[in-house]
């Protein structure tokens, strides 16, 4: 089968290297990749964002799956446009996507649909901000309603950065027309961790639990990023919270998305808090987190191909997906500079050292390859992942990997996972995927 994905970061290489070992016969094609995800695909020269470009070339290759990794082509229509010549596509068209493409949206859905979120109101100039905000008091959360590469949201902690936030938004304009509406969002409190499954419009299979880092520092501290960070199993959802997941927010949605006449298809991840008072959706995205699908794909021994060509027609045809029983960790390597302008150009030392230790899998994300070096080329650079019998050894194993790998300014954490492993209330070893009494067909 001729497989194209679409993307040129960590989540597109693991996603890659899973297909390449779990799917038999695949001829893999990736646009328009990095120097890692040139081992195992053909490179396709095509921005993500050069949707024509891509559905030509889907229609002349006959490329018989194409799996979406990043938010921009579906935000596009990438999906629509695949739909309408005929071509096999997995990924949520554009109604669909509104989930993530508007956080304004996705909180009116949940609340129309009863599935639990913050509370929260939105503004649309400064005065209606402070209005808004007042209710909420400080820290509140703002969110500028349209993409905004994940930073767009805002933690106001006073008056003082209440007004400042509202001449960002209203009038710099710092966020463009995503920042036209503006989502104002009570402060919650508690373990954040990443929620996905795999939708076929009608039916939604479970990935194992996950949790991503997202800020730049040690301790959650600094400016968001991406991502720095990721393990499966999170090591913080219990059973009770999984099934309250499961049933109240991950297949409401889906059923509530059919219902709005927006049947969805495609990677559905919400992103929660663990709250006293139970899960709370933060956001949706409509695709597969990065780094989480770096830890995920680890551990997937699924034939993804397959299982996602059956998808695009409507019915995976399997009760559920199949997970290694090892954990998996990732830790990110980052320019100098990120999340702001990155420091690009220099030489990466130590990638093959890394490589070669045992149960490690080194993905790149902005990378690029001159006369067989390898360079940095953007802010989130390489991905230091490994597998283990329990969180504990694959994040031992990842940070290994990671001190191998060398070059001037070059940012890591070091303390992915350290808060889980510390807390050690809900476990630490191996499986937690789902509880097995939620391993069934959904009604
Ligand atoms: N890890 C967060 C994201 O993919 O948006």
């Amino acid at each position: 089968m001729k497989v194209l994905v679409i993307g040129s970061g960590g989540r597109e290489h693991a996603l890659c290297w899973q297909l390449k070992r779990h799917s038999p016969g695949v001829e893999l094609y990736c646009a328009p990749g990095n120097a890692g995800i040139a081992r195992e695909a053909d490179l396709v020269p095509i921005r993500v964002d050069e949707i024509q470009a891509l559905t030509d070339f889907a229609a002349d290759l006959d490329v018989e799956l194409t799996i979406v990794g990043p938010e921009l082509p579906l935000a596009l229509g990438i999906v629509d446009e695949f739909r309408e010549r005929g071509l096999p596509i997995f990924g949520p068209d554009r109604g669909a996507a509104r989930l993530e493409t508007s956080k304004v949206f996705a909180k009116e859905f949940m609340r129309r649909h009863d599935i639990p979120t913050g509370d929260f109101e939105v503004a649309h100039d400064a005065a209606e901000l402070e209005k808004a905000a007042k209710p909420f008091g400080f820290p509140v959360v703002l969110k500028a309603d349209g993409l905004a590469s994940g930073k767009g949201v805002l933690i106001v902690h006073d008056r003082k950065e209440l007004d400042e936030a509202g001449r960002a938004f209203f009038v710099e304009r710092r966020f463009g027309s995503s920042g036209d509406r503006v989502l104002v969002e009570r402060f919650l409190t508690g373990e954040e961790v990443s929620f996905l499954g795999l939708c076929d419009g009608q039916r939604l299979l479970p990935f194992a639990t996950c949790k991503d880092y997202k800020r730049i520092g040690d301790g959650d501290t600094g400016p968001n990023t991406g991502g720095m960070g990721a393990h499966s199993p999170s090591g913080v959802v219990g059973a009770g919270d999984a099934r309250e997941v499961l049933e109240r927010v991950m297949n409401r949605t889906l059923s509530a998305m059919r219902e709005e006449g927006r049947p969805f298809v495609g990677v559905l991840y919400a992103g929660l808090m663990l709250t006293d008072a139970g899960p709370r959706v933060l956001e949706y995205n409509v695709r597969f987190g990065d780094p989480e699908a770096q830890a995920l794909m680890l551990r997937v021994s699924d034939d993804l191909a397959k299982l996602l060509r059956a998808g695009v027609d409507g019915d995976f045809g399997v009760p559920r997906l199949n997970f290694r029983r090892e954990a998996a960790a990732c830790v990110v390597l980052a320019a100098a500079g990120y999340p702001g302008t990155p420091e690009t150009g220099a030489a990466i030392d130590g990638l093959d050292v890394a490589a070669s230790q045992p149960d490690v899998e080194i993905f790149h994300a902005a990378t690029a390859e001159v006369d067989g070096a390898i360079s940095v080329a953007g802010g989130r650079v390489i991905n230091a992942c490994a597998t283990g019998r329990d969180l504990r050894t694959a994040l031992r194993r990842a940070y290994a990997a990671a001190n191998e790998i060398r070059w001037p300014g070059r940012q890591l954490r070091s303390d992915i996972g350290r808060s889980v492993l510390e807390a050690e209330t809900i476990q630490e070893s191996g499986i937690l995927s789902l509880p097995r009494e939620l391993r069934r067909r959904p009604e």
